[in-house]
């Protein structure tokens, strides 16, 4: 039988043997921290400027996430919502507006764009210093080689501290990542990977071409999936007792709901529960964490800036 209670000052959900993590009270926790810290600063707030290109349903949805979170820590946030129609060249221009303005510290450009607006060439022109997504190649190669100055992305990042939170030690474990993508599992595998205290993990990173993947997560302390294939990391392919973190966010049909489906992750997370020390639910796991990585990265940014 699963028992459950919340730790006062562990805003994860307990039980005998294994740990169900509420990434949504980790990202409140850390929310109420940045709020405390921000209520103290003398002088203008942090300022986060968005960028949202057409109408893509989910990415409103994200954007207005993104920047209510922003209100409640007191991060000033601006919101650009253009045409889908705008050219490459204009939307270049309206990160540049924000690239040289002194009172903005974030920018971000909600993805996907628009087919004919090259992603990869808008994320470049981002100023580097203001890239609070942590996906320009200057930060990336910052994050590769170890500085710790610049932005690292924010899902990831998330990953990481909600590993840290479990208390569990990360140093020498064999950390399975299964998923390579530049936003999530490469980026994890480098900040794991890194040399120093907290971190010094062993990484194996799996995809799509690894052969025998179950051999691999059998092997892993720590097993994040960040893949989205719906439950297709079943109970028999994790190690007893290990850390497992799951990325994935898939809608799956389920008509004995109203709505006709619902959210699930990459792992069997029922069954998956038995075997493990932690887990995380989806949703209600990672995916709050993003947001709050991302008020994090804003307020080291105005710091890095204005102190
Ligand atoms: N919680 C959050 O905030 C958050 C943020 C970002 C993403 N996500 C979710 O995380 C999941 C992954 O996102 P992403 O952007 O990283 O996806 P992605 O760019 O599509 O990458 C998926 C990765 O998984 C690998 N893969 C796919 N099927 C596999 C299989 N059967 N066995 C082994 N590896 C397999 C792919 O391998 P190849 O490289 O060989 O193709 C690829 O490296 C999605 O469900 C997404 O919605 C959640």
């Amino acid at each position: 039988m699963v028992k459950r209670y919340i730790d006062r000052y562990h805003p994860i959900l307990y039980s005998c043997s294994m740990t169900i993590i509420d990434g949504r009270a980790v990202a409140q926790k850390i929310q109420d921290e940045l709020k405390q810290e921000i209520s103290q600063l003398s002088g203008r707030p942090p300022c986060l400027a968005v960028i949202l290109v057409g109408d893509n349903g989910p990415s409103r949805i994200y954007v207005n996430r993104k920047t209510k979170a922003c209100e409640e820590v007191g991060i000033k946030s601006i919101k650009r919502h253009l045409e889908a129609s705008i050219s490459e060249d204009k939307l270049l221009k309206e990160v540049e507006h924000f690239n040289v303005n002194p009172e903005v510290d974030g920018i971000l450009v909600q993805l996907p764009l628009p087919d004919h607006i090259n992603d990869s060439r808008v994320t470049r022109w981002i100023n580097p210093e203001k890239d609070v997504d942590g996906f320009h190649p200057v930060n990336v190669g910052k994050m590769l080689i170890g500085e710790t100055n610049g932005f690292f992305p924010c899902t990831p990042l998330g990953v990481k501290e909600l590993i840290v939170r479990t208390g569990v030690e990360i140093q020498g474990k064999n950390i399975v990542i299964v998923g390579r993508s530049n936003i999530v599992g490469k980026p994890l595998a480098a900040m794991l990977l890194q040399r120093g205290q907290g971190i010094d993990a062993t990484v194996t990173v799996a995809h799509r071409f690894t052969s025998d993947l179950k051999e691999i997560t059998l092997g892993a302390d720590i097993l994040v999936v960040a893949i989205g294939v719906p439950n297709h990391i079943s109970a028999d392919m994790i190690k007893e007792g290990a850390v497992v973190i799951d990325v994935g966010i898939n809608r799956i049909e389920d008509l004995a709901r109203k709505s006709g489906s619902r959210l699930v992750g990459d792992v069997d997370f029922e069954k998956a529960k038995e075997k493990c020390s932690f887990i995380t639910p989806v949703p209600g796991g990672v995916g709050p964490m993003t947001i709050a990585m991302l008020l994090k990265n804003t307020l080291k940014s105005y710091r890095q800036s204005v102190l």
